[in-house]
């Protein structure tokens, strides 16, 4: 597809969902839908960068996602340090800066130190932003940034006076913009406590597909629906009126 003729949203969302449905389907298990999930994912993060998205967050593992069974949990533990060792050469290769969202609580000292190897290894990247949400919750997020608000007006950094939709999403876990278009993958049609702040005027994105089978054509034809989009965000575009 021509992206030269495509409005290319600054920061995309993507809900990676369907991954055990897609094994299921083949009668597989759970576990080779996470893999096939996790290897679509980096081509199609890769994908979406070389195609100026400026910001990419990644909806990978839920706070509630901690309610699954042991293995399939432990399974997904070890595929994020498997996948990120693989993949932080790649990212550093390509200018890739990444990020994490979420709290460290419940995550295992492996996986953190595997994190911050990455984040520390493409912290000064400019060619875009990949921000994986895992262990990451919109409520917790609000929350958190609540209390580190507190902290600041209890050691007088802040007036909670000055406290404003500009200065709030610097208490988050990362200071990133609105998001432009949510994609989720996998038939549902909620957000599952993704990203409440930053959604707040997003275009939705919903398919069917399970997220292994979400290739460069869909994502394409996403972009494509998102340009087509009439963004109002509350006003009206007077000159699309005929009056
Ligand atoms: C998404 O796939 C991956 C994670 C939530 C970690 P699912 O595991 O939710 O797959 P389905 O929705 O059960 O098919
Ligand atoms: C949302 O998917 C979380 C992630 C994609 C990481 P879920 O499969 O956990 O969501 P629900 O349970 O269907 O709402
Ligand atoms: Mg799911």
């Amino acid at each position: 597809m021509d992206y030269n003729n495509l409005k290319i949203p600054d920061h995309v969302g993507i809900i990676v969902d369907g991954n055990g449905r897609w094994a299921e389907a083949r009668k597989l298990s759970r576990s080779i839908g996470h893999k096939a999930g996790a290897k679509n994912l980096e081509k199609l993060t890769r994908y979406a960068i070389s195609k100026g998205i400026k910001v990419l967050s990644l909806y990978v593992f839920s706070t509630e996602n901690f309610k699954r069974s042991k293995e399939e949990v432990d399974y997904l533990m070890n595929l994020f340090i498997t996948t990120f060792k693989k993949s932080n050469k790649k990212y550093a290769k390509e200018n890739i800066k990444v990020v994490f969202s979420g709290r460290e609580d419940r995550l295992s000292s492996d996986v953190i130190k595997t994190m911050n190897e990455m984040m520390e290894m493409t912290k000064n990247n400019t060619g875009g932003i990949v921000n994986f949400c895992l262990n990451y919750g919109g409520h917790s997020e609000l929350i958190d940034a609540c209390k580190k608000i507190s902290q600041d007006v209890n050691n007088k950094v802040l007036d909670i006076d000055d406290l404003n939709e500009e200065i709030f999403p610097k208490y988050l876990y990362n200071d990133l913009p609105p998001i432009d278009l949510l994609i989720r993958t996998g038939g549902e049609y909620r957000i599952s406590n993704f990203m409440l702040w930053h959604l707040s005027y997003a275009e939705f994105y919903f398919t069917p597909t399970y997220f292994p089978g979400f290739g460069y054509d869909e994502f394409d034809q996403a972009i494509l629906d998102y340009t087509k989009r009439d963004r109002r965000f509350g006003g009206i575009n007077y000159e699309n009126k005929n009056n």
